[in-house]
């Protein structure tokens, strides 16, 4: 696959920071920017609502393909994240959704139903694209992939901040399991494990800044 639009491709295990980074790359750039973890939250959701085991490949696969969402925001300016027309940004933040969009994410039809739709989103001026398989499936051909890591603990305690601003209560201990078992979930399945790409860049934004990290990620955006 080849296409002259730009995209920068960051992957990387829960709690590195790829969301945040990503989000601030592409606002630098004035660049799209897809959340590919959404698309997977959402499937898990949506799922969940219609009464579908998560063990059920053929209609998650269906879900996924018919999935009709809107990321827009709000008159403040806020994220929101639109599926069928409901509000649904908060309820697939919870990490009972992550666990499910890991647990729907291991099943191949589910990720090749997510595929063009993931795609889509690259257009002009260019695109971020953050998740797993960024740069390994989804954008093989990307300009620039940064593998963004940090560790466990360091991750373990910014989920845990993230979530309990926004109200979120859940247990650091219990947290740092579910970030545990999601890595090994994420690494360990048959299809699209998490890995960094052969061509990769490796970033380690433990002990770093948001700035630190954005910069980085810009300077090698901007040098090639
Ligand atoms: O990044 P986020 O935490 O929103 O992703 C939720 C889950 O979706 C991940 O734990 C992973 O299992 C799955 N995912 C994936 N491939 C992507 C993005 C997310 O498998 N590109």
């Amino acid at each position: 696959m080849t296409d002259s639009v730009r995209v920068i491709a960051i992957d990387g295990p829960s709690g590195s920071g790829k969301g945040t980074i990503a989000r601030r790359v592409a606002a630098a750039l004035g660049y799209h920017l897809l959340d590919s973890g959404a698309l997977y939250r959402l499937t898990a959701y949506a799922a969940g609502r219609q009464g579908i085991a998560l063990g059920d490949t053929a209609a998650l696969a269906d879900i996924a393909r018919n999935l009709q969402i809107e990321f827009g925001s709000d008159a403040e300016g806020n994220e929101r994240v639109l599926l069928n027309g409901e509000d649904v940004t908060f309820n697939i933040r919870t990490e009972d959704a992550g666990n499910g969009a890991s647990q729907v994410a291991a099943q191949a039809p589910v990720r090749d139903a997510l595929l063009e739709l993931q795609r889509s989103f690259r257009k002009a001026p260019g695109l971020v694209a953050d998740g797993r398989d960024m740069g390994t499936h989804v954008f093989v051909d990307a300009e620039l992939k940064i593998y963004l890591t940090a560790s466990a603990g360091e991750r373990a305690r910014r989920r845990h901040k993230q979530l309990m601003d926004k109200g979120i209560d859940v247990s650091l201990a219990a947290l740092s399991r579910d970030i545990e078992d999601r890595d090994r979930r994420d690494t360990e399945r048959s299809v699209a494990p998490l890995r960094p790409a052969e061509d990769a860049r490796l970033l380690d934004s433990s002990g770093q800044s948001i700035e630190a990290v954005t910069n980085t990620v810009l300077d090698w955006a901007n040098t090639g």
